[in-house]
């Protein structure tokens, strides 16, 4: 397999506006950023994937830029963001941008300019279509509930948007707008940036002639993944984008793509095609899900055994043809100690087990923000604690479709993106230290006992377990190149894998709920030496034939021959 630096990288993900408040306005700055980058080196990551810090009028958290080649005003200046990259590489972290793509603001220059007029000479840059039968284009709902269609009066005509009205999407069949991007990517790589994650890039070609999809229901909208996602054309303009610009760099590229099994995954990232480095795979973010529709908050409970076939079929599928980007959470999802711990009695010891299964797979680890505290859900009691434009116009929508509040309040509690989205938890200073001011959202309020100081105090935290996996992953490269596999596929309370590299295998042992099964080695394995590794428990047995296990109890053991 060929080695790669970013397969050896550990990445952190930073969502700027709940980091580190600088100056007392309530909002995440790119100084704040600046001041906990020793905090980040000293976890032994090795990349800091920035989400996005472009000018934006926010209506979505900076998904929206109005120029890409400025800086949001409340996060800083570009001089800020110089020396946020200029301290980060100094202290030899890598600097990752995202790279929002697929729609601008509808207060970028380019939208401002293509509504003016039919004949605007930047109109084709976006998606405009007049309405059909006195209706609107087509069915397509958008992300954010709704039609992806908002009608232009001056100009009598729609644009389409798969998100927020402000989202309006590019049209990357028009040559100039490919040009600007590829530009425009230049223009960042040529500063000194380390890679980019592009955003919602399985979306940026749509299906020709936009047709209606299939409605069996007669539903107002209809959500039309296949129509809108991972079209061919969307692999032609990747490799262009390499062959013109990223080719000249040695960076990392991660793609957001919904929607896809690692089979077509490979369509991306196979090393012979030249499109991206990782992709973001969905499928263990949606098998709590109802399929369709707004499936997302419909809740369906998971399963390990479904866990463990997925993310075994991305293991076993990708080994040796392409590279993984392994998640558990992110600014889009719940918190994964909320979501596949537990957020109680076992916080920490269920926060260890999830980062043992996060650092030992084979591909890129992704740790967002606060996960190495092992922060929770917020559960704020009042959906005016709320602030996200998607768990907004969900409320809004399931309110007006009759849905009960408790119904819908659970949902959000359980799915909303601002689970992961309060500020980062540094002490138990007021606002958990965050923000001397008032901050955007308020601080989840088990800030007193989840808060980095303590964790950084005590050497038996979450935060000391994040290190001392990291270290390990870096210094066992059985870790990073060994093959996987799963054992004991059918247990349903265990997930049991190995990692080989040669003569050197290490076992990973993983207890994912709060009862105490018992482990028994798989019987090829019984002439091997074990030797731990690493444990979110004490252990004082020397064989590991049989044990019982306690709850959410990780082992790491290196396997000799004896
Ligand atoms: C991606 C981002 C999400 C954003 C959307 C639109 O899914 O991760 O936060 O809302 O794209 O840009
Ligand atoms: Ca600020």
């Amino acid at each position: 397999m060929k080695k790669r630096w970013w397969k050896e990288a550990v990445v952190y993900q930073i969502y700027p506006i709940s980091f580190k408040d600088s100056n007392g306005d309530g909002i995440g700055d790119l100084q704040g950023i600046i001041s906990k980058l020793e905090y980040i080196r000293d976890l032994g990551v090795d990349v800091v994937w920035l989400c996005p810090i472009y000018q934006s009028p926010n209506h979505d958290n900076g998904y929206d830029i109005s120029d890409y080649q400025a800086i949001m005003d409340q996060f800083g200046t570009m001089a800020d963001f110089d020396l946020l990259l200029e301290t980060a590489h100094a202290l030899g972290l890598k600097i990752v941008m995202d790279l929002v793509v697929n729609h601008t603001s509808d207060e970028h220059p380019w939208f401002i300019e293509a509504r003016s007029s039919v004949d605007s000479p930047k109109r084709d840059y976006y998606i405009w279509r007049k309405g059909k039968d006195g209706g609107l284009p087509n069915n397509w709902e958008s992300y954010f509930s709704g039609s992806v269609w908002e009608y232009d009066e001056k100009t009598d005509e729609y644009y389409m948007h798969l998100y927020t009205k402000h989202q309006p999407d590019l049209n990357w069949e028009n040559e100039e707008v490919v040009n600007q991007i590829n530009d425009m990517v230049r223009w960042w790589l040529d500063k000194g940036i380390d890679g980019f994650r592009f955003d919602a890039i399985a979306h940026i070609v749509k299906a020709v002639g936009l047709p209606d999809a299939p409605d069996p229901e007669h539903l107002p909208y209809v959500r039309a993944y296949s129509l809108f996602s991972n079209l061919e054309k969307v692999h032609k303009l990747l490799r262009n984008l390499n062959e013109e610009v990223l080719d000249q760099y040695n960076i990392m590229t991660v793609g957001e793509t919904s929607g896809l099994g690692p089979e077509q995954a490979l369509d991306y990232i196979g090393d012979e095609r030249n499109e991206l480095n990782m992709v973001f795979q969905f499928e263990h973010m949606q098998m709590d899900a109802a399929a369709g529709g707004t499936g997302k908050w419909h809740l369906k409970p998971w399963t390990l055994l479904d866990l463990k076939n997925i993310l075994s079929k991305w293991q076993t599928v990708l080994h040796g043809k392409g590279w993984n980007a392994n998640y558990l959470c992110n600014h889009d999802q719940p918190r994964s100690v909320s979501r596949f711990g537990n957020d109680g009695k076992y916080r920490k010891e269920s926060a260890k087990m999830l980062a043992t299964l996060l650092l030992t797979l084979e591909g890129t680890p992704y740790i967002f923000q606060g996960e190495e505290i092992g922060m929770t859900n917020p559960k704020f009691e009042l959906i005016e604690e709320y602030r996200d434009v998607e768990t907004l116009n969900h409320y809004h929508e399931s309110q007006k479709n009759g849905v009960p509040l408790e119904k819908i309040m659970e949902s959000i509690w359980k799915k909303s993106r601002d689970n992961s989205r309060t500020p980062m938890q540094w002490d138990s200073a007021p606002h958990a230290g965050f923000t001397t001011g008032k901050p955007w959202i308020q601080v989840n309020s088990n800030y007193k006992e989840v808060n980095v100081q303590n964790d950084l105090q005590d050497q038996d935290s979450i935060l000391h377990y994040y290190k001392k996996l990291i270290a390990l992953r870096k210094h066992k490269d059985a870790l990073i190149y060994g093959e996987y596999k799963l054992l004991l596929p059918l247990n349903p309370d265990l997930y049991v894998y190995i990692r080989t590299l040669e003569d050197e295998q290490v076992l990973i042992i993983l207890n994912f709920f709060d009862e105490t099964p018992t482990f028994t080695l798989p019987e090829d394995l019984k002439g091997r030496k074990p030797q731990l590794l690493l444990s979110n428990y004490e252990v004082e047995e020397e064989g590991i034939q049989s044990f019982e296990m306690r709850p959410y109890e990780a082992r790491i053991y290196q396997l000799k021959s004896k």
